[in-house]
C-alpha cells in the first residue's frame, strides 16, 4: 500500500494518469493500484531497503479510487522532458503485463506544463493547414487510392489525376503503401507532384499530396526531404508503427523543412480496441497533438469501430484549447500547443457525411477511399458525390433533396444509401 495517499491533492507539476483497473481474485483494489503506481515508476515486486530520501520525493501517489477508476499523480521529475519513448515506457510499460491485474487500461493523461512545453506540437495545425489549402470554412477532403497497394506508378498517377479533378483537396497514400516492388516512392512522388502542379493550374484550386514516408528513420527523413525538394508541403506518416522516437525525429525534420505532417493511426486497435485493457485512443490523440502532427485519423462511424461519443471526445481533445473533464477524460489546458485537424476515415461515403458534420462540425478532414473509388460511375463521380454531400449539408439541404439536381450524389445514395458499411 506504499503508494496510496487518498488525501493527496495533485499539484499542477504532476503528470496525472486515469487508469481503469481490474485486479485478479485475492488482490484488493488498493493493492492493485499501488502495484501499478510502483511498477510504472520507482518500485518492483520486492520491498527495497535503505533507499535514499530523495526517492521518496519522486514516488507517485494513488490519490483517487472510484470503483475501477484510479487516478495516479506522478511527480514530473520521473520523466525526461521531450522524450516520449521514456514517458510511455513508464505509464504504458510493464504494468500492462502484471499478473496481479486481470485488466488494465490507461484512459487519459493530463500533462504538466513542463512536459507539454518540451514537445513541439503541430507546426501548422487547423488554421495553418486551411491557410496552405486556401479553404476557409468547409471540411477538407481527401481520397486514398484503392487498391491500397499493388498499382504501379502509371496506374497510380492515372487515378490520382481523376481524384484531384473530381474536387478532392488531398490525394493520399494508404497506410501500407510506401516503396514496394511494384511502386517506387521517389519515382511516384516526383510524378504525382508534377500532376498536382498541372491540376492546380487547370482548376485554380490548391491541391496536396500525402506521400507516406513511413520507413526506417533515416530513410524516412530522406523521403521527407525529397517531398520538399519536389514542391510538396506535407508528408504522411503512420504515427504508431514508426515509433514515438521516429515520429519525434520526423517532426524535428519537418520543422527545418517547413513541412506539415498528416498522421495515420494504423496499429492503434491492437491496444485501443479492448475497452477493459490497453491504452485508449484518447491517449494516442494526445501523443499526436503533443509531438506535433497537423492532422490525425480518429475514425468515422464507418467500417471501423468508432463509437459516436468517442469520435466527439477525440475531436475535442485535438481541437480545443481547454478540454472539459468527463467520465474517462481528465481535461486539459493545451496552452500554446496548436490544434490538430481531426481526420474522419474508414468506410465513409456521401450518405454518411451529414451525420459526421452534425457531430463534429466543419473543422474536420474527410478521408473517403472506397466511397470515391467504388462509385459506380467512376472516380470523378465519386469525388463529386462527396463534395455535393458536403455542400448540401453546409447549405442545410437534405441529401434527398439535393440529389435531384446532382446525379453523382444520386448514384452514390442509390448504391450505399446512408448506411455504414461493415
Ligand atoms: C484509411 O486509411 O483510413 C482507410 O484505408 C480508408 O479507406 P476507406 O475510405 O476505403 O475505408
Ligand atoms: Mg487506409
Amino acid at each position: 500500500m506504499d503508494y496510496i495517499n487518498l488525501k493527496y491533492k495533485p499539484k499542477k507539476e504532476d503528470l496525472v494518469c486515469l487508469f481503469r483497473i481490474e485486479p485478479v481474485k485475492g488482490i484488493s483494489m488498493k493493492g492493485a493500484a499501488s502495484r501499478v503506481a510502483g511498477e510504472s515508476s520507482v518500485g518492483t515486486w520486492a520491498k527495497l531497503y535503505n533507499l535514499p530520501k530523495r526517492i521518496k520525493r519522486i514516488k507517485p501517489k494513488v490519490f483517487e479510487i472510484k470503483k475501477n477508476h484510479v487516478k495516479i499523480a506522478y511527480p514530473v521529475d520521473l520523466f525526461e522532458k521531450g522524450n516520449m519513448s521514456q514517458i510511455m515506457s513508464g505509464i504504458g510499460g510493464n504494468i500492462f503485463g502484471m499478473k496481479a491485474l486481470r485488466n488494465l487500461r490507461l484512459e487519459d493523461v493530463k500533462w504538466p506544463l513542463e512536459i507539454m512545453k518540451s514537445f513541439k506540437g503541430p507546426q501548422f495545425g487547423v488554421k495553418g493547414l486551411r491557410k496552405l489549402l486556401k479553404v476557409k470554412k468547409r471540411p477538407l477532403t481527401a481520397t486514398v487510392i484503392k487498391p491500397k497497394v499493388g498499382l504501379d506508378t502509371k496506374e497510380y498517377c492515372k487515378s490520382g489525376r481523376l481524384i484531384w479533378e473530381s474536387g478532392m483537396d488531398f490525394l493520399k497514400n494508404d497506410e501500407n503503401m510506401t516503396s514496394q516492388k511494384f511502386i517506387n516512392f521517389y519515382k511516384t512522388t516526383k510524378k504525382v507532384l508534377k500532376i498536382r502542379d498541372s491540376i492546380e493550374k487547370e482548376t485554380g484550386e490548391k491541391k496536396m499530396y500525402l506521400a507516406n514516408v513511413s520507413s526506417e528513420t533515416k530513410e524516412m527523413l530522406k523521403r521527407a526531404k525529397f517531398v520538399k525538394d519536389n514542391g510538396g508541403e506535407i508528408v504522411m506518416v503512420d504515427i504508431l508503427t514508426v515509433g514515438f522516437s521516429g515520429l519525434q525525429t520526423l517532426r524535428n525534420e519537418c520543422k527545418d523543412l517547413g513541412l506539415a505532417i498528416y498522421g495515420h493511426r494504423a496499429f492503434h486497435s491492437t491496444f485501443t480496441r479492448n475497452v477493459k485493457h490497453g491504452i485508449s485512443m484518447m491517449v494516442v490523440a494526445d501523443l499526436a497533438r503533443l509531438i506535433g502532427v497537423d492532422a490525425v485519423h480518429i475514425g468515422g462511424m464507418g467500417k471501423l469501430i468508432s463509437p459516436k461519443e468517442e469520435l466527439y471526445l477525440l475531436k475535442e481533445e485535438l481541437e480545443k484549447k481547454d478540454v472539459k473533464k468527463g467520465k474517462n477524460v481528465l481535461g486539459e489546458n493545451w496552452g500554446g500547443i496548436k490544434p490538430t485537424f481531426p481526420v474522419t476515415s474508414g468506410g465513409l461515403h456521401a450518405g454518411i457525411i451529414p451525420r459526421l458534420i452534425k457531430l463534429l462540425g466543419t473543422d474536420i478532414l474527410m478521408q473517403v477511399g472506397g466511397g470515391v473509388m467504388g462509385h459506380k460511375d467512376g472516380i470523378v463521380s465519386g469525388g463529386r458525390s462527396v463534395r455535393q454531400a458536403i455542400d448540401a449539408t453546409l447549405q442545410g439541404i437534405s441529401l434527398n433533396e439535393y440529389k435531384k439536381e446532382h446525379p453523382e450524389l444520386r448514384s452514390a445514395l442509390e448504391l450505399w444509401g446512408n448506411k455504414t458499411p461493415i
